[in-house]
This record gives structure tokens, sequence and C-alpha cells, in this order.
């Protein structure tokens, strides 16, 4: 930057506009809960004009203002019932969101630059899971990334105990299918991944309902907007976690639990973390896998070329006739594309937040330290000046493709990039090819037009398929 540029500031948004972001778009999203989803929030966005208001919102300002870098005074909750406001970046610019993703994490006397661990994340996480990677910054995210990179096995394309996870899923799928031979509905969604999380992560047979109800409870607590609290049920689940982690699972995340850790004793953030992934792949498991299915049963025409990528696949399988067995699944390119455009369309993380740790320039301006700087993933997957009217349609092929273009951060970006990614992935894809090989589903509910752009906010929880539809 030469000396005139030095003085470039980004532009400020007037406080109307503040005021509206906040309205129709801030506080909409923190309703639907920050980690434990409101279902009448959901429903109430699915069936309100708010998302649209939303998006038009955004993109006027960032006509108004010539800029996609504005900034914001963001309502914070400091301290229980005690509100204050914090300046914040709202980054629209394709290249500083790379910069702000792709700039590598503390490690090794490396500095931090944009720290992963805002105010919010670690109070509120700190509550039930706190020393979990997600919410950790600096050198002390270092073991603990490494332990999740080498456990969820993020490099490989499938996880060494992905035959038995499939397997698990084929006996768990068959289960929920045999409750109701004319629907399926969310609560069978949410059954089914509650008891496939339980056993990927804990073992087999390990459907320890109480540990989730524990959890359920301390989230509860932790995600309460005006007083957030550490839930009495804390030390009941941790005790219960702890005898678990010290069972022998067999093929499970937890497998070798001890020996992970060498000669040391399991650090104490490690239980924390295991907490995140049930929490993490139990959310992502039911609400991806109805979603893929729902759109997939509103495009015919791709469930149609799914359907024969699927028995394409079962052609190619080494294992028993009929049967997909782990590579199969890994290699459904197109239905990987359908589940990437489901979290695409309902981006489940919709504000990325980092902490500017030193000044730093983004977009031609310095930004200074302690701000915090807000990539807004939801509005730029669906970004109309980006896609135009692919914004909002189901386009699973891009995928397959080389992908759509960025801005694409669903599963983030960079080294801190969802570390679960591969294995959500395949979880998904597995449960919903299983579906599609036992049944036909046709949507009832929610309405899903494929002539028409897709809502910009879904009621998940109201899906509901009627089966053996032709
Ligand atoms: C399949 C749907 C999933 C989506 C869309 C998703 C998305 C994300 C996103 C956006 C982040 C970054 C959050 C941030 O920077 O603020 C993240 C981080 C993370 N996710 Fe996922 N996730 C998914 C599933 C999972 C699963 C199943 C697991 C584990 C079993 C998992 C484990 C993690 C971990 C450990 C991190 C922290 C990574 C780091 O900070 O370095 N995720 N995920």
């Amino acid at each position: 930057m030469n000396e005139m540029d030095k003085n470039r500031q980004h532009p400020p948004v007037s406080i109307l506009d503040t005021f509206l972001l906040h309205a129709l778009h801030f506080l909409p999203l923190f309703a639907r809960g920050l980690f434990l989803p409101k279902r009448w929030v959901y429903r109430l966005l699915a069936h309100s004009a708010w998302p649209r208001l939303a998006r038009t919102l955004i993109c006027g300002l960032r006509a108004k203002y010539g800029s996609d870098h504005l900034w914001v005074s963001l309502l914070r909750i400091k301290k229980p019932f005690r509100l204050a406001l914090g300046r914040t970046l709202l980054v629209y610019d394709a290249e500083s969101i790379r910069t702000i993703l792709h700039t590598p994490a503390a490690c090794q006397g490396r500095p931090e630059r944009f720290a992963a661990d805002p105010p919010v994340k670690r109070e509120r996480v700190g509550l039930f899971a706190p020393g979990a990677l997600v919410m950790s910054g600096g050198e002390q995210a270092c073991p603990k990334r490494e332990l999740n990179h080498r456990v969820l096995e993020s490099e490989r394309p499938i996880h060494h105990h992905g035959a038995a996870f499939l397997g698990l899923i084929r006996v768990e799928t068959a289960r929920i299918l045999a409750q109701d031979a004319r629907e399926l509905k969310w609560d069978q969604f949410a059954e089914l991944s509650l008891r496939v999380t339980l056993q990927v992560v804990l073992g087999e047979g390990r459907v320890d309902r109480g540990l989730f109800e524990h959890l359920e409870r301390m989230i509860a607590s932790a995600s309460c907007v005006a007083l957030p609290l550490r839930s009495r049920r804390f030390d009941a689940f941790y005790a219960a976690l702890e005898q678990h982690l010290q069972r022998n699972p067999g093929p499970a995340l937890i497998e070798g639990w001890a020996e992970l850790f060498g000669s040391d004793s399991p650090p104490s953030w490690s239980a924390y973390q295991v907490t995140h992934w049930l929490f993490a792949m139990k959310d992502s498991l039911e609400t991806h896998t109805a979603r893929t299915l729902a759109l997939l049963a509103a495009h015919p025409q791709t469930e149609s070329e799914v359907h024969r990528e699927l028995h394409q696949a079962l052609g190619e399988t080494s294992s028993q006739v009929g049967v997909l067995d782990a590579g199969a699944i890994a290699s459904l390119r197109l239905l990987e594309g359908c589940v990437n455009e489901a979290i695409r369309l309902w981006t489940p993380i919709p504000l990325l937040v980092r902490r500017v740790v030193a000044p730093v320039e983004l977009g031609g301006a310095m930004v200074p330290k302690d701000c915090d700087v807000v990539i807004d993933a939801g509005y730029n997957h669906r970004d109309p000046r980006r896609y135009g009217i692919a914004a909002d349609r189901f386009s699973p092929k891009l995928w397959v493709n080389g992908g759509p273009m960025p801005p694409m951060d669903h599963f983030s970006n960079g080294e801190r990039q969802c570390a679960g990614m591969r294995l959500g992935l395949f979880l998904i894809k597995a449960i919903v090819a299983e579906l599609l090989l036992a049944d036909r589903f046709a949507l009832d509910k929610p309405h899903l037009d494929a002539s028409e752009p897709l809502p910009l906010a879904l009621d998940h929880y109201a899906i509901r398929f009627r089966r053996g539809a032709a």
C-alpha cells in the first residue's frame, strides 16, 4: 500500500442501515439457535419474507456504499443482560475472504493473524465443551487440530472404519424404514442420526440415549441468549462419557483412545473434543440427509441420474450382490454434489467469525487489531450478484465438474476447514444411498418446486415423504 492508500477506510454503515441489518439478518440468524436449533424460528423464517428482505438489503448496501467491505457495529451480549456494540467488518470480497481463511493458523512459534476463537464461541462452547478445537485459538489449538485430523482421518477419502460405519448405517436405515411403510418423517431422520452418531463415535451398540439427553440439556443452557449457563448436567455427562472412553469400543472414533496419547494420560480437553464430535455429527447427519432427499424428490431428473449412478456402483462393487461397499459410496460423485448443494443452499454455519490479532490490510485498507471480521457465508452462497439465477437452483453437477465459483465456504476453508468434512460427507452419502436403494420417496411437505427458485429458508422439521411412490 502506498502512503496515500494508508488513509483509505472501508465505509461505515449508517445507524439506520445497522438497525435494518440487525432486524432482518443478524437477529433472525441468532434466533435460529446458536447450537440447538429452534424449530419455531425455522418455521417462522420459512413462511416469512424475512430471508428475502435480508438478501435484498445486503445487495442494496453493497451497491449503496460501493464496497464489498462494510464496517458495522454488531450487537454482542457482553455479560448476562448487558449488551455492547462491537466494531465488525463484514467481508463480501472473494479475495479478502481467501486471505482471511487461508492465512496459516498459529503453530510452532508462527503468530496468529486471524483468531478463530471470538468471545461468542469461547464463552458459549466453553459452557459445554471447553477446550474443543472449534473454540480454540493460538498455539493451544495445534495439538487439538492434529488429534482431530488424525482421528477423523480428514486426508483420507474413506475412514479406515468406513466399512464398519457403512454396515451399521445399513442396519439402522433398515430399522427406521421398518417402522412405517407409508411415510418417512423428520423424527425418523433424528432417530437414525442419533443411533448412527453414538455408534460411530462410541462403538457398536452404544446407543446411550441418557448421554445425549444430558448433552442436549447442556447445550440448551449454554445457548440461552440472556443468561448462558453451565448446566447442572455437566458433571454427570462427563462422568458417563469417561466410562465410554475407558472401554474398548471396537471400530469407532474413540478406538484406541488411551494409546493415541502415548505414555501420557489423555489431556482434559480430549473428552470435550468427543463431545463436539457427537454434537456436530448428530446435527449434520439428520439435517443434510433429510434436505438432500427432499431436493432429490423435488428434482426427478437428477434423482434418476443418482439412481443410475447407484446402480452402476452396485455393478462395480466387489462385495455381496446388491450391496454397496465403502469404496462404492466414496465414488458416488453426483450424490456427493447433491449433498454439497443441500449444504450450500441452506448453509448450517452461516457466519464465519474471526478476530483480527494484529493490524492487517484487507481489500486495500487497514483493519485494526481486536476487531472482528465476519464472512457472511450463508449470503455468499446465494449471492445473486455473483451467481445470477443459478444461486437459487439445485446444481449438483457443478460439484462434479470442478466445484462452483468461490467463495464457497460451507465447510470453511484453509487450515481451519472442517476436520470432519470427508467423514461427514461419507456418512450422509451412505444414508441417502441406502434409503434410495430401499424405496422411492415423494416429498409431501414442505413444498419444493424445481421450476421455481429454491426458498432461502427451509423448515426441515416439517419434512415428510410418502413412501413407495413411483
Ligand atoms: C457434514 C456437515 C458439516 C458441516 C457443513 C460442517 C461445517 C463446519 C464449518 C463451517 C466449520 C468452521 C467453523 C468456523 O470456523 O467457525 C467446521 C469446523 C469443524 N468441524 Fe465441521 N461440519 C460438518 C460436520 C462435521 C462433523 C461430522 C465433524 C466431526 C465428527 C466435524 C468436526 C469439525 C471440527 C473438529 C471443526 C474445527 C476445525 C478447526 O477449527 O480447525 N464437522 N465445520
